[in-house]
């Protein structure tokens, strides 16, 4: 298993720790967390916090697609036809972030970026606006909030917006975080939980005689024992060896290439709010941060490893974006980077126990994995230590795709 670079330090290294509930460090823990991207991490956290002895392997921890994501909280603009189920993970996510940011922060010190600031999703062309006319109505069906606006109240909103504009949606609701915040204080809130980092490449599972997870041997050919092994390894979680077929997750990589510009602080915010739309069948958001960085995402290309940034992507990125805000040829562009979503068969993540003993996942979160951190780590936590999940997250168990399937996570059922 493979991850993109960590670039930054906890605010709090263990050593500094001075309170923890955690247990003792040494000896076999309870739980390994294989993964250390913000789902693996807030696993961990939520575990050592319940009073279980966790220990996480990741060579870089905080790394992973955290270090890409434009942080969107987007449940609402980010409905599709077909996720009811999923829709009501990701708003019980959502909900939790106001009081997840604040315990996060609260614990370390560190600011998430969480800002409340909302959505604003227009259309550029008649097409554009039907589709988007189309979102409202499901938004409607499924009771979430969201109000139509004409191109001119769109441009009140959002001074900065082209004047093709013809509509939009205003979702009050779709908040935005900073994930590289985000996995630098679920990091530090894992250190002082007590949470035993192992900094290395977890490359096989062991299976003991009883058919049973047992712990894992790392790169280094060190065996690592454990109670419970939880797998959340983002987009590389099918790639452990020694996972039986049938319990294997079936996510694969969905590369999103992610561009970082700088507005300028003199004379106010370039945007208010995230802003996106579908211009010409792609997905372009723009996503404005207090600290001036402005993050315009994202590509999704089936191009199984590659991270490669592309002229292309750049260019599509930037041709969409400007078209929405033509302003943002001026900025500096400070950051190219992409990532790899871990993309599951029906969109949705896989939580919760397998039907191998001792074997858990936590992956597969493919376009909504900062959003649905808060409420992954509650499913994972309460799994961990009753062995049930709790009812919000029966339709993700893993073993909707094996020979078992409870209820499917992906609904049928018209929106
Ligand atoms: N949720 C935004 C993305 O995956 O691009």
């Amino acid at each position: 298993m493979s991850s993109p670079a960590r670039t930054a330090s906890p605010a709090h290294t263990a050593s500094e720790v001075t309170e923890s509930s955690a247990p003792a460090a040494s000896g076999t823990p309870d739980v390994l967390v294989v993964g250390g991207g913000v789902i693996g991490l807030v696993t961990a956290w939520r575990s050592a916090q319940r009073g279980l002895a966790t220990a996480l392997v990741d060579p870089e921890p905080g790394g992973g697609a955290a270090r890409v994501a434009a942080g969107m909280l987007a449940a609402v603009t980010e409905l599709h036809h077909g996720e009811q189920t999923l829709l009501a993970l990701n708003l019980a996510s959502a909900r939790r972030y106001p009081d997840f940011a604040a315990e996060l922060t609260d614990l370390t010190g560190q600011d998430l970026g969480y800002r409340r600031c909302g959505t604003l999703a227009v259309a550029l062309d008649a097409d554009d606006r039907a589709g988007l006319r189309e979102l409202h109505a499901l938004q409607q069906r499924s009771g979430l909030e969201s109000e139509w606006l004409s191109g001119r109240e769109c441009r009140r909103l959002e001074p900065m917006l082209a004047p093709g504009v013809r509509g939009g949606l205003r979702v009050d609701g779709d908040h935005q975080v900073d994930p590289r915040r985000l996995a630098r204080a679920l990091v530090a809130a894992c250190e002082r939980a007590g949470v035993v980092f192992h900094r290395v490449w977890a490359e096989r599972l062991t299976v003991g005689r009883g058919e049973r997870a047992t712990g894992i041997v790392t790169a280094d050919g060190t065996a690592l024992e454990a109670g419970r092994v939880v797998l959340a390894g983002g987009s590389l979680s099918g790639r452990l060896a020694g996972v039986p077929d049938a319990v294997l997750p079936p996510v694969r990589p969905v590369k999103g290439q992610v561009l970082r510009l700088t507005m300028p602080s003199a004379h106010g915010p370039l945007l208010n709010r995230t802003v996106r739309a579908v211009v010409r069948g792609n997905h372009v958001y723009l996503v404005p941060r207090e600290s001036g960085e402005l993050v315009v995402g994202a590509t999704s290309e089936e191009l199984g490893w590659d991270t490669t940034v592309t002229a292309g992507g750049v260019y599509e990125l930037l041709r969409d974006a400007h078209e929405l805000v033509p302003g943002i040829t001026e900025l500096p562009l400070t950051e190219t980077r992409a990532g790899l979503r871990p993309g599951s068969p029906d969109n949705a993540p896989l939580l919760g126990p397998t039907e191998l003993e001792g074997l858990l996942l936590a992956t597969g979160h493919h376009r909504n994995g900062i959003l649905l951190t808060p409420v992954t780590g509650d499913v994972l936590a309460h799994a961990l230590t009753t062995g049930e999940l709790p009812d919000e997250a029966l339709p993700f168990t893993p073993r909707r795709f094996g020979a078992a399937p409870a209820r499917p996570a992906h609904s049928e059922q018209p929106a």
